[in-house]
């Protein structure tokens, strides 16, 4: 497994940092199949999984429970969780004892956390107790309500200029990483320039340390909005519909099940059972 170290010395020697979100075991077991270098449980699967709207109803349950799964089917990848929605905002008491929590139970290897202002004072509290932390700036989907909507961030000079300043902040509060979205590609590479940690950028352009994904974006997979940052490697959704589909008609026409799929009585059996 890649550790902190390895993805600082990544950033140094240009190498790039491939992280991907996985959900459960299936997903997580692809990942580490693929050899990717982290993993993020995000709180996306609020969305892409659970069906909601925004990633404001995901729980702490709903995140441990997720993570878990995703840390049986990839044991030795560096998986980052994802804090969900208020989570980390309290009293620094409750916020640690929620994150010692999510530690303990899904064996993650760092915990995300969303914005920055307290949200840094928070995560230097959580590193000092041993919680390695991954700041994620630019655009929330926390706090999309606050920022008014999924919109593309730091544009302006005075927020490009907060944005740094952020940065900065989350290295000198000892966090791992730094999770960049939706920023001009031109901030994004002055972010990556002025700090020592690794910046995975997702809509970040291609000037940063790293990039993450999310799977069902990636694979096609599912019905919900994929921004315009995505690519897209495969096209899954009609190809399974397909296969269900069939199941359907074959159910329905008596086409399935066939005796190759049934089990049978010796004859002898029978003869004994109808006598
Ligand atoms: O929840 C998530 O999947 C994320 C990534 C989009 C960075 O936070
Ligand atoms: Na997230």
């Amino acid at each position: 497994m890649k550790t902190t170290q390895d993805f600082i010395t990544m950033k140094q020697t240009g190498e790039k940092i491939v992280m991907l979100t996985a959900y459960d075991y299936p997903s997580a077991r692809q990942a580490e199949e693929a050899n990717v270098d982290m993993i993020l449980v995000g709180d996306s699967l609020g969305m892409v999984v659970l069906g909601y709207d925004s990633t404001v109803p995901v729980t702490v349950q709903d995140m441990i429970h997720h993570a878990k799964a995703v840390k049986r089917g990839a044991p030795n990848r560096f998986i980052v969780v994802d804090m969900p929605f208020a989570s980390y905002h309290g009293n620094l008491q409750t916020t640690m004892q929620t994150a010692a929590h999510m530690m303990q139970t899904t064996f993650a290897n760092a915990l995300k956390l969303e914005g920055a202002g307290t949200v840094i004072d928070t995560m230097a509290h959580l590193t000092s107790a041993g919680i390695p932390c991954v700041a994620h700036l630019g655009l929330l989907p926390q706090s999309a309500q606050v920022q008014g909507g999924y919109k593309v961030q730091g544009r302006s000079a005075q927020a490009a200029e907060q944005l740094l300043k952020d940065a900065k902040a989350c290295e000198k509060a000892g966090v791992i990483a730094i999770v960049l979205e939706c920023v001009p590609h031109q901030l994004a590479k002055m972010v990556t320039d002025s700090v020592t940690i690794p910046v995975i950028g997702i809509g970040a352009g291609k000037d940063v340390d790293g990039q993450v994904l999310v799977y069902h974006d990636v694979l096609g997979y599912g019905n919900h909005h994929v921004p315009k940052f995505v690519a897209q490697y495969a096209q899954v959704e009609p190809i399974m519909l397909k296969g269900i589909n069939e199941y359907v008609a074959q159910v329905r026409t008596q086409q399935f099940p066939t005796l190759r799929h049934s089990f049978s009585m010796k004859e002898e059996t029978l003869q004994a059972l109808y006598g």
